[in-house]
């Protein structure tokens, strides 16, 4: 099966109808079903399927024992972490509300199509080479981005994302045990990343930088730091009809003050900053709400802009919320430090590329990935490929068929060269 079969049989998992964007939340059935799905085209290779105790899936194309030295590593693979030295390519299933189709997911199924593509050469690696699949990277459903990730490598502690609950208040650990997996286990696994030289997640562009430059690929050259912040205003519920205004405490009115704040801030310091979920509680149509939450999501080139950026949208609401009589608290869900990705490793699949004629520009990103925190640990690269518009985290995001078969192949190409002798 190539890329484009492969492709097509994910694409309707966790596809909403009406919107045609995904709904791919962790632990949930599309989730289940997307799992279903890497295991089942991990089966059909003939590689060997692991889950960890995060639940992060692992698909292994282990290289069959050699006279010089290779009969060790496949010793050690056959056990239950992989050989040292292995070669992991992926990225993430799970998707945010009405997501694309490609943030994630081509990774993944170019990781499958380059291990297919490489087979197809006759090439055979002297090192494993492995397919990740990282569970709740979009922190969708438990608000923490690159959980699976963050909870294999210790950036997270494992007691503080047993206590992360979804909308509905379901505890990450009973969501994970409706789904099979053992709560009571996640946290670091050494072991397994001790297997690991390098990892390198192929993934959509999220910008339209390579349409400009003329190249299908490109090289991640680092990614902004970033957060998450969840604002909470806490007012008075009342009647819309007979509540003077002088005598309200509406949280409504604070929130929007936050809303354009956070605009002016990221224009006044090159930042990004949205606001991009809200909900109104109790949400009547002619009612005062009680209390508004928001989720604050800012970017930055460098640290000490993304504090300015965000104490400065802070200082607005307290002051807006002093005025409106609402309370207000902050409290700050996620955060990624600046990262540059590992200039050895991206030079070395820099000279691959040019090796087979393929130019790939060197771009930084305010996205976050499960490379950027698998970083902290590993070396790691990303690829990216081309977005024609730019659009990602929507329904419209999309990439060119030629241009997802030359990512397979800029993959397969900087395997080859990581895995082999
Ligand atoms: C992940 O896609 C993020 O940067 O929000
Ligand atoms: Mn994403
Ligand atoms: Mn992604």
């Amino acid at each position: 099966m190539g890329f484009t079969e492969l492709w097509d049989s994910l694409l309707p998992i966790g596809r909403d109808e009406r919107t045609g964007g995904y709904r791919r939340y962790s632990w949930t059935q599309p989730d289940t079903d997307c799992r279903a799905w890497f295991t089942a085209a991990a089966a059909e290779r003939g590689l060997r399927i692991d889950c960890d105790r995060d639940g992060n899936l692992w698909a292994w194309w282990i290289p069959p024992p050699d006279d010089s030295g290779g009969s060790a590593v496949a010793a050690r693979a056959a056990g239950p972490q992989p050989a040292v030295g292995a070669i992991v390519t992926g990225s993430h299933l799970d998707s945010v509300p009405d997501g694309g189709a490609y943030d994630g997911p081509l990774g993944i199924v170019s990781g499958f199509a380059a291990i297919d593509l490489l087979r197809d050469r006759g090439v055979e690696p002297v090192r494993p080479v492995g397919v990740a699949a990282f569970a709740e990277e979009e922190g969708a459903r438990f608000g923490l981005a690159c959980l699976g990730s963050r909870l294999l490598t210790g950036a997270v502690d494992p007691a503080a994302a047993a206590a992360l609950s979804d909308s509905a208040g379901i505890r990450l650990p009973e969501a994970m045990a409706a789904a099979g997996l053992d709560p009571a286990a996640i946290g670091p696994d050494d072991d397994l990343l001790a297997g690991i030289g390098a990892f390198v997640e192929l993934h959509i562009e999220q910008g339209s930088a390579l349409g400009g430059l003329g190249a299908a690929v490109g090289l991640a050259d680092g990614i902004w730091p970033h957060g998450r912040w969840r604002l909470d205003f806490n007012g008075r519920a009342d009647h819309a009809g007979t509540t003077r205004l002088a005598d309200r405490r509406d949280p409504m009115l604070p929130y929007a003050v936050t809303v354009l704040a956070a605009r002016q801030a990221a224009a006044d310091h090159g930042a990004l900053a949205t606001i991009g979920k809200v909900v109104a509680e109790p949400g009547g149509a002619n009612a005062i709400s009680s209390a508004v939450r928001a989720w604050l999501d800012a970017r930055a080139p460098d640290e000490a802009t993304l504090d300015r950026v965000v104490s400065e949208v802070c200082a607005q609401a307290e002051a807006a919320a002093a005025a409106y009589g609402v309370e207000v608290s902050v409290r700050r869900e996620s955060f990624t430090a600046r990262l540059g990705f590992d200039a050895g490793l991206r030079d070395r699949l820099a000279s691959a590329l040019s090796a087979r004629g393929i130019a790939a520009p060197l771009l930084a990103t305010g996205a976050g990935h499960d490379a950027g925190v698998l970083a902290g640990r590993l070396p790691t690269a990303m690829l990216f490929v081309r977005n024609p518009s730019g659009v990602s985290h929507a329904p419209a995001e999309y990439a060119e068929p030629a241009d997802c078969l030359a990512g397979v192949t800029a993959l397969a190409t900087v395997l080859e060269d990581l895995a082999g002798p």
